[in-house]
């Protein structure tokens, strides 16, 4: 069976540019640092950046994970690649390719608030709330989906496929 096209490529850019001009809107007078999380979310952070039209002070990549399901998440994150500046007083934007269960972003986000920084946002191009376990605020978001194993757009299929343009459903065995 062919893998289904969820949400095509014009769909995406369509939103990618809306969600940009909120956030120039949203960001006026003020400029933005930039935190992209790794790896799957670096096709949503270049295109959805190119449609930001306020300064941006900079831009960073970190990369964490998280696991277990623990309610006393901050204890189960490790951190890969921190940031390499303060954000200390900061207007920070974190850019994420999609919320599941939340985990990642509730233990990132205890992370960043304990560095005071000036105001946090999160865009998130998906959001799967069948998953959800812990509530996320998502300031921007891209699209509410389904409970799909989704890939594509950033999102990988086995380690692969995170070129494809448009986030496909995966219609195949749950491991390859
Ligand atoms: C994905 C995604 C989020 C996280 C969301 O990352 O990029 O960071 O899972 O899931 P959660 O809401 O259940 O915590 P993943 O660990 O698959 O790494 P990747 O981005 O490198 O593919």
């Amino acid at each position: 069976m062919e893998d289904k096209i969820l949400i095509s490529s014009e769909e995406i850019q369509k939103r990618v540019k809306e969600l940009g001009k909120q956030i120039t809107e949203d960001y006026q007078g003020k400029e933005i640092v930039v935190v992209g999380v790794l790896t799957g979310a670096y096709v949503f952070v270049a295109d959805l950046l190119r449609e930001v039209k306020t300064p941006i002070e900079r831009l960073e990549f970190i990369s964490i994970s998280s696991y277990g399901d623990s309610m006393e998440s901050s204890g189960n994150v490790r951190m890969y690649l921190d940031l390499k500046k303060d954000i200390k007083d900061k207007h920070v934007l974190i850019i994420e390719d999609i919320v599941d269960t939340g985990l990642t972003l509730h233990s990132l986000m205890e992370l960043f608030e304990a560095r005071h920084p000036a105001s946090i946002k999160l865009a998130s191009l998906l959001y799967k709330p069948a998953r959800e376990k812990y509530k996320i605020n998502i300031d921007y978001l891209g699209f509410t989906i389904d409970d799909h194993f989704v890939y594509g757009y950033g999102l990988d299929l086995f380690s692969k496929c995170r070129h494809v343009p448009h986030v496909a459903i995966y219609s195949g065995e749950a491991k390859k």
